[in-house]
């Protein structure tokens, strides 16, 4: 009895040394392997994204193929198909919008490697097509940038609110947050919706556009799914002679760096933080993905893994959604925590 205690933990031990790449001789031999399909660098929240991405991958020695899809969905396919081909160990994402994956799943599971999505999600009726999603709350982010003008501001607001790349859950999400909380407010109201992509330059060219439209003579509110759209916006505004963050009330999404300069300047009354440090919880759940892989290999061939062993680490305990915790920034608090933020 006590030497299957004994075989079971070294089998525990070498299925740990397989993917953990710190404990194995063979490090350079067999690294692990992570393709990554990220949507582009429309924002600084992208770049700062991709960079904790990277940064993660090279700290824990995994091999990393990243692939940037210039927020084109056929050009992520086709990075999600070149990984199936390159059989690499996982394979994570971001996809640009929710809709149309299905396909590429399928043939991701056929291949028998794991999908981690990050950031955003997948419209697909079978969720066991990835093991997790690593993503803030989305809505809830809506519905704290409605808060903030409930809380922050009187009389009638007519709002512009500018949505990210149409068909993306954080487009969708946070539009949907926003009108849940603003419907039991009906002093509050969007005037008009348009697409700006996420970009500042797009943020920009619409608010321009929007300026010279009646709603554009009479809106006092913006709303903006990230803050670049909200910054871009905000160049337009000044431009046109009006007094961002005095004449119209802004809130956005993200609390990138520039932001906070934008409070600080009172250009901008508020930021709602959607954190891109996404690297470690990601890499964490590669290492776990790939542990429960190979003890459930050992497990099935042997069966001497004890089962409470094997049970903690099948597959479908992992929650479907690894949440990311995040705050609320406005003018009074910016100065004070510009310094320490990281992206
Ligand atoms: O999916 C996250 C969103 O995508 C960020 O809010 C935005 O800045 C980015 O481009």
């Amino acid at each position: 009895m006590r030497n299957i205690f004994v075989w079971a933990i070294c089998c525990v031990a070498g299925a740990c040394c397989m993917i953990l790449p710190s404990c194995s001789k063979s490090d350079s031999a067999r690294k692990v392997t992570v393709g990554f399909s990220q949507i582009g660098a429309e924002s600084d929240w992208r770049s700062a994204n991709t960079l904790s991405i990277k940064n993660e991958a090279k700290t824990r020695g995994v091999d990393l193929r990243f692939a940037d899809a210039q927020q084109k969905q056929e050009n992520q396919i086709k990075a999600l198909r070149n990984f199936i081909d390159q059989k690499v160990d996982i394979i994570a994402f971001s996809p640009v919008v929710e809709t149309g994956w299905q396909g590429v799943l399928e043939e991701i599971r056929a291949s028998g490697i794991p999908v981690i999505l990050t950031d955003r999600g997948v419209d697909v009726t079978d969720k066991s097509l990835f093991v997790t999603l690593i993503s803030p709350d989305v809505i809830e982010e809506g519905r704290k940038a409605a808060r903030w003008f409930v809380e922050n501001t009187t009389g009638d607001l007519k709002v512009f609110e500018l949505r990210g790349t149409p068909g993306s859950s954080p487009a969708i999400d946070r539009k949907q947050g926003f009108a849940e909380v603003i419907t039991n407010h009906p002093r509050i109201k969007i005037i008009k919706s348009q697409d700006g992509n996420f970009e500042r330059g797009k943020g920009k060219d619409v608010m321009e556009a929007f300026l010279k439209t009646p709603e554009g003579r009479e809106f006092n509110a913006l709303y903006a799914h990230n803050d670049d759209m909200a910054l871009g916006a905000i160049q337009a505004m000044k431009e046109a002679g009006l007094k961002p963050g005095k004449d119209i009330k802004i809130v956005s999404i993200d609390a990138v760096k520039a932001a906070f300069h934008a409070l600080i300047d009172g250009e901008l009354n508020c930021t709602v933080e959607c954190s891109p440090l996404l690297g470690p919880q990601l890499f964490d759940t590669v290492e776990t993905v790939l542990a429960a892989k190979t003890l459930r290999r050992h497990g099935a061939k042997h069966k001497l893994i004890k089962p409470v062993v094997l049970d903690a680490l099948k597959e479908d305990i992992f929650i479907k959604r690894i949440m990311v915790n995040e705050g609320v920034f406005d003018q009074s608090d910016a100065r004070k925590l510009i310094d320490t933020r990281k992206y």
